[in-house]
């Protein structure tokens, strides 16, 4: 479904990224795991358009998305949701979700995803009217998850959902990935916290100093002694 092949990325002349190469299947959870500064969100911000590669390719469903403007890119069924999340954070917890459904119009393709987006987190549709700012980290990184998903998006990519949230809610959170799969899409996350990200992957790659130290899968990477040692703490 996704390709991405030699991206090399920079800021300013100084390479974040260098060759880095990484597939993803459709219905597929892939988990890039790596330290802060490994160039996890740089990978992604290359997929979204966020941005531009200096070298390598980008493809989606067999057409090249590099290059291509970000709001293109969400329109072809990728959605994104940053590090900073980018609420509106004095809008309401409702017109965040709105502003998600922008790019479909219709009121009957609108209602489905916002069913699911509220069983999947049922918090959401208990705060309506609340404004984005005073939600938890936990509630704000739901509702961002919430938002990327009324563009009804066939890949959905997270850049650490993890960060800033409160241990209970950590879990509902990859709990909802799993959940979001299983519902027909697929999720490329990026996550600094390997183990838990490790237990809900199919597939993982790891990103060390902007490059694929290592790829396979997600239950065989869990258990390779060098990566226990590096990464898990054991
Ligand atoms: N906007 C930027 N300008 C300059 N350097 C950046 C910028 N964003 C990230 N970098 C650098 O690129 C490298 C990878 O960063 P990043 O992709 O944010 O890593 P991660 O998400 O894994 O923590 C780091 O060395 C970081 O300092
Ligand atoms: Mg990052």
């Amino acid at each position: 479904m996704l390709s991405v092949r030699d991206v090399t990325t920079a800021y300013q002349g100084l390479v974040a990224i260098s060759n880095v190469s990484i597939e993803v299947e459709k219905g597929e959870i892939v988990c890039v795991a790596g330290a802060n500064g490994a160039g996890k969100s740089t990978l992604l911000k290359s997929i979204a358009g966020a941005e531009r590669p200096r070298a390598g390719s980008v493809t989606f469903d067999g057409s090249r998305i590099d290059g291509l403007a970000q709001h293109l890119i969400t329109a072809r069924g990728i959605a994104y949701v940053p590090e900073n999340r980018r609420l509106f954070p004095r809008l309401s917890v409702r017109d965040n979700l709105r502003l998600g459904s922008y790019l479909y119009r219709s009121e009957s393709n609108r209602e489905e995803p916002l069913e699911f987006v509220f069983k999947l987190f049922p918090r959401l549709s208990e705060r309506l009217e609340q404004r984005a700012e005073t939600l938890s980290g936990g509630e704000q990184q739901m509702l961002a998850i919430g938002r990327a998903l009324m563009t009804r998006p066939r890949l959905l990519m997270l850049d650490e959902p993890s960060q800033g949230i409160m241990p209970k809610l950590v879990d509902e959170i990859f709990q909802a990935v799993k959940r979001i799969r299983d519902a027909g899409m697929t999720v490329l996350i990026v996550e600094q916290r390997m183990a838990e990200c490790l237990e809900i992957a199919d597939r993982a790659y790891i990103l060390q100093t902007g490059r694929v130290l290592m790829n396979g899968k997600a239950a065989e990477i869990a258990v390779n002694p060098d990566v226990r040692r590096a990464y898990l703490g054991l």
